[in-house]
């Protein structure tokens, strides 16, 4: 078995299914804040899911635990990134300590990719591509994505070869259908 360190940063949220997929066949280590919520996450895998319990906006804690994970448990092979956009610089942070692996960065509907993309310095060595989460056109009406559907869209896009991929339909695809049908 090809065993990774993963690092799932805001895994214990709608991310929470996908940690504990990964953490079945790897070790993943995740960033989240509330005590409650991860210990529900990691109790599903205890020997292989390992917490991170920190703010992810207070730069000297993010670093000091990203070091101190990657000490433990080996370098990052795996990176699955939810950050919230007002967060500073915790996404340049996550990638300072990735320098030799797949970044996927998730993005919200409103997030502009290519400026996300464009605000980041990332290095030769590491791959970093995005999947943005859009939004679903069903029964005439527009909907958010379900967690379910997060979470496949994720686990699908892990396998795949992307630089920009959208679970559904992004902002731009939005707008253009909205403008056709109005
Ligand atoms: N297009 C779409 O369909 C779309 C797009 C965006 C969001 N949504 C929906 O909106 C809901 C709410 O979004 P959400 O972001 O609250 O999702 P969430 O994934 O439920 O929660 C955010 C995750 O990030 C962690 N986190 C947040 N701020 C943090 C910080 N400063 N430091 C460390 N960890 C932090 C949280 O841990 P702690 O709770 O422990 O802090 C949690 O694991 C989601 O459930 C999703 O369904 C839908």
């Amino acid at each position: 078995m090809n065993q990774k360190h993963i690092l799932i940063v805001g895994g214990t949220g709608m991310l929470a299914e996908v940690t504990s997929c990964l953490a079945s066949e790897h070790l993943v280590t995740v960033i989240g804040r509330d005590p409650e919520r991860m210990a529900k996450v990691v109790r599903r895998n205890p020997e292989t899911c390992y917490s991170l319990l920190l703010d992810y906006r207070s730069e000297q804690d993010l670093s000091k635990g990203l070091q101190e994970s990657i000490k433990r448990y080996g370098p990052f092979k795996q990176i699955i990134a939810w950050v919230h956009r007002d967060s500073g610089k915790a996404m340049q942070i996550i990638l300072n300590h990735s320098s030799h692996a797949d970044v996927l960065h998730i993005l919200g509907s409103q997030a502009n990719s290519e400026q996300e993309k464009r605000s980041l310095c990332i290095n030769e060595h590491q791959t970093y591509r995005q999947v943005q989460l859009g939004a679903i056109y069903e029964h005439e009406t527009w909907r958010w994505l379900t967690h379910e559907e997060i979470v496949k869209g994720i686990l699908t896009a892990l396998h795949q070869q992307f630089d920009y991929q959208c679970i559904g339909m992004n902002k731009e695809e939005f707008d253009a259908h909205k403008r056709k049908n109005e």
